[in-house]
């Protein structure tokens, strides 16, 4: 879609964009970030390659498979296949649940069994701890990369990077598949949450930022763990492909049960997993710098993308995963499947794909179920020179020199939890830092009459709808079970309005309204909006992203009541506004919190003056999507790094 854009909107545009990068980059500098770079990877290829020299093709063919925790028939099978890793995916739990020791006990359990094989390598074992430790009851989680990319300030980014990296080690895992630093161009998309920014220079820098945060200096310190950019390449830029009727939602390409996210019009958008069709250089100027970003900040590893670039499985591209990542941009770590993505190269021939995939540069293959399978296929392919040896010894030098620099063939430590970090697991500190990180996100989109601030001492205050009580709403997907969940018996968390209740003077009287009745006689009305279902991946998928009837109706009638109205959108991406425009007399973005609600309440009463910038474009309607800042004819409804202040 070209169209004219007059020059003015070109510069004004060029010039939000720089002004934010630059203040992003001075950001780090000012703050004192940790811009030394890492030790390279390649400091520890000698000691790989001695270890190499003595594995056997069996041990060598375990350590590039990654099996998932609850899919092992047997959990002995780690070492059986002498397996380098095991994860924990969206929706796998520990048989006793999700607590803080039941974690705990299962990655000492793993481990224990790796330790016994004959070289006893330890496994590196990941999960997707994207806005905290989020898989685990009791974590701090913090507000989603989309909020996160609105507050322009990437040693916060950094600060949230370590402590998540403390609460993982607290459980004993040491690798995390954080962070995505998709580019997203289709808000339509379920992991626009997921992504910094549409601009390509915020993901960039604040990816790299989060990656320093999680490794920090010393890979081998134990309060750091491995980071893995995700997903390369261009999983943001898919062309959404809509169809007719309802489907179960896509994940990964595969089609689940689960609620369709169709338009009201019965249209149903898919863009997860799908394909980019755009060339080689849009590929390096919008969705290639913050992978590089990422390297030059010592990324210890790297996940293609179920995606495909101009028909191409980017797990199946030599050029993607060979040429352009280790080649050209000099990646020394290690790539990782994602789930099942290497069965999706040739859904009828597991053995071709694997093929494919591992002379394409792939690593490591997250097996959850077919580790077995993919084993035996595997030493097939190398005994037929399907697979090189050279691609082997490639694959297994590039997952030593990680799991060397990681401190793992260091003997003289345990490789059993150190318990001790209990203590400061979701401590009160780490939640302070949460909590600054949701001020700072916030972005103000209207205020007239300056109905916020809030005056704590008001002496009525009606607060409305879901979103403002609901601890798994407001943390959104990827927390505690994959999808996430409603309720407020997820996890330890403060609601909204909870903060609110904390926030005001003590004869100030607070009433709660899910739907909205009963609003007469208060002074001012806050009221959630947004999204009320949490989601992730192709579930999230949606082709109308315009506010439900009801929540404009509640809106009205609160209106209609002459009660000021204060809109709250609680959401994974921009949402369909127009309805509420001149019914809301303020209107506030929070994004998808996390579990330290206080921090909006910290804004809307005055507490800290909103500072955030929006790091995607607001559109106007449907039809406008997508729509990035640079676009021709670029004519949103809140510009990209537009936010108001008090
Ligand atoms: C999922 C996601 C990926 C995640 C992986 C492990 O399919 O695409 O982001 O890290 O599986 O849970």
């Amino acid at each position: 879609m070209t169209k004219q854009i007059s020059s003015h909107t070109r510069i004004t545009t060029l010039l939000i964009v720089i002004c934010i990068a630059v203040m992003l980059a001075s950001c780090g500098t000012m703050a004192g970030l940790s811009q030394s770079k890492p030790k390279s990877l390649l400091t520890y290829d000698e000691q790989a390659k001695e270890i190499l020299a003595t594995m056997t093709l069996d041990e060598k063919i375990g350590q590039m498979i990654q099996s998932e925790y609850v899919g092992m028939q047997d959990k002995n099978d780690i070492q059986k296949y002498f397996l380098g890793s095991v994860l924990m995916g969206g929706g796998s739990d520990p048989a006793a649940g999700n607590s803080l020791e039941a974690w705990t006990d299962v990655y000492d359990e793993v481990q224990s069994i790796a330790m016994k094989t004959r070289l006893g390598i330890p496994v590196m074992y990941g999960v997707d701890a994207v806005h905290g430790h989020s898989n685990v009851i009791g974590a701090t989680i913090f507000p989603h990369n989309i909020a996160l990319g609105c507050t322009n300030n990437p040693e916060l980014i950094e600060k949230i990077g370590k402590i998540t990296a403390i609460e993982m080690q607290a459980t004993g895992m040491n690798w995390t598949f954080a962070p995505c630093v998709t580019v997203v161009r289709d808000e339509r998309w379920g992991r626009t949450y997921e992504g910094f920014s549409e601009e390509p220079e915020i993901a960039s820098i604040l990816g790299a930022a989060s990656t320093r945060g999680l490794q920090g200096n010393d890979l081998s310190d134990p309060l750091a763990v491995a980071a893995c950019a995700k997903h390369y390449i261009a999983d943001g830029g898919t062309s959404a492909v809509t169809s007719q009727g309802r489907g179960g939602p896509a994940f990964g390409g595969f089609n689940f049960g689960g609620a369709a996210m169709t338009t009201r019009g019965g249209t149903r958008v898919t863009l997860n997993a799908g394909n980019s069709e755009f060339d080689e250089d849009t590929l390096r100027k919008i969705h290639l710098p913050p992978y590089k970003a990422c390297v030059d900040a010592g990324v210890a590893t790297i996940m293609p993308s179920y995606s495909s670039w101009n028909g191409t499985k980017c797990s199946a591209s030599k050029f993607l995963l060979t040429d352009l990542l280790k080649g050209e941009l000099g990646f020394k770590g290690f790539l990782i499947s994602d789930y099942n993505a290497i069965d999706q190269i040739n859904m009828r021939n597991f053995k071709e794909a694997i093929a494919i995939s591992i002379n394409a540069g792939m690593d490591m293959a997250m097996e959850p179920t077919r580790y077995a399978e993919f084993f035996t296929f595997l030493k097939e392919l190398v005994e037929e020179g399907t697979v090189p040896m050279s691609r082997i010894d490639d694959a297994v030098t590039r997952i030593l020199r990680v799991k060397i620099a990681m401190g793992l063939f260091d003997d003289s430590r345990s490789h059993l939890t150190d318990r001790k970090l209990h203590e400061i697991f979701g401590s009160k500190e780490h939640r302070k830092v949460a909590r600054q990180a949701v001020r700072e996100s916030l972005v103000l989109l209207k205020n007239n009459n300056e109905v916020l601030p809030v005056a704590k001492n008001t002496k009525k205050i009606f607060v409305a709808g879901i979103n403002g009580n609901d601890i798994g709403n407001q943390c959104g997907g990827w927390t505690i079970q994959w999808q996430g969940q409603s309720g407020n018996d997820l996890t330890e968390g403060t609601t909204i309005l909870q903060g609110i209740k904390d926030i005001v003077s003590s004869d100030t009287e607070v009433v709660y309204s899910r739907d909205g009745s009963g609003a007469a006689g208060s002074d001012v009305a806050i009221v959630f909006v947004g999204e009320e279902r949490p989601y992730a991946e192709g579930s999230g998928d949606n082709g109308d992203l315009s506010l439900s009837a009801q929540q404009v109706e509640m809106i009205n009638s609160i209106k209609s009541e002459g009660i000021p109205v204060v809109a709250v959108i609680i959401s994974g991406r921009p949402m369909i506004i127009g309805d509420i425009l001149d019914k809301a007399d303020a209107i506030v973005a929070a994004w998808y919190p996390g579990t330290e609600g206080q921090g909006v309440a910290d804004v809307l009463f005055g507490d800290y003056k909103p500072t955030g910038k929006l790091s995607f474009t607001w559109p106007k309607s449907m039809d406008q999507i997508p729509i990035n800042v640079g676009d021709s004819d670029y004519d949103p409804l809140y510009e990209f790094g537009f936010g108001l202040s008090y």
